[in-house]
């Protein structure tokens, strides 16, 4: 069987991250990632708690460990692209643990 050569991790049941959109981006990276015929190659999972709440929604990919804060579905179409497949990871979405780095 084939394993998946990218993880992204959605929180969608923390205190905020649900609140703040998480479940609608988390469904528009499955929709984009299933229009693109790329299910067997990238993996989106729905996450519990980060222990980052406020800065949702939070996202991670792995296995490079980039996080994404206050992502929105419209800016899932941008992840997808540039850095999912294109392997450059959206500058101006990336978190540190303290907030957007840009
Ligand atoms: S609710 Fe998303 S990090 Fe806590």
């Amino acid at each position: 069987m084939q394993v998946f050569e990218k993880h992204v991790f959605v929180c969608v049941s923390g205190k905020t991250c649900p609140g703040q959109g998480a479940v609608e981006v988390c469904d528009a990276l499955r929709k984009e990632i299933s229009e693109r015929g790329l299910k067997k190659q990238i993996r989106i999972n729905k996450a519990g708690c980060f222990d980052q709440c406020g800065h949702g929604p939070l996202i991670v990919v792995y296995p490079e460990s980039v996080w994404y804060a206050h992502v929105t579905a419209d800016d899932v179409k941008e992840i997808v692209e540039s850095h999912l497949i294109g392997g450059q990871p959206v500058q101006r979405l990336l978190y540190d643990g303290s907030g957007r780095i840009v």
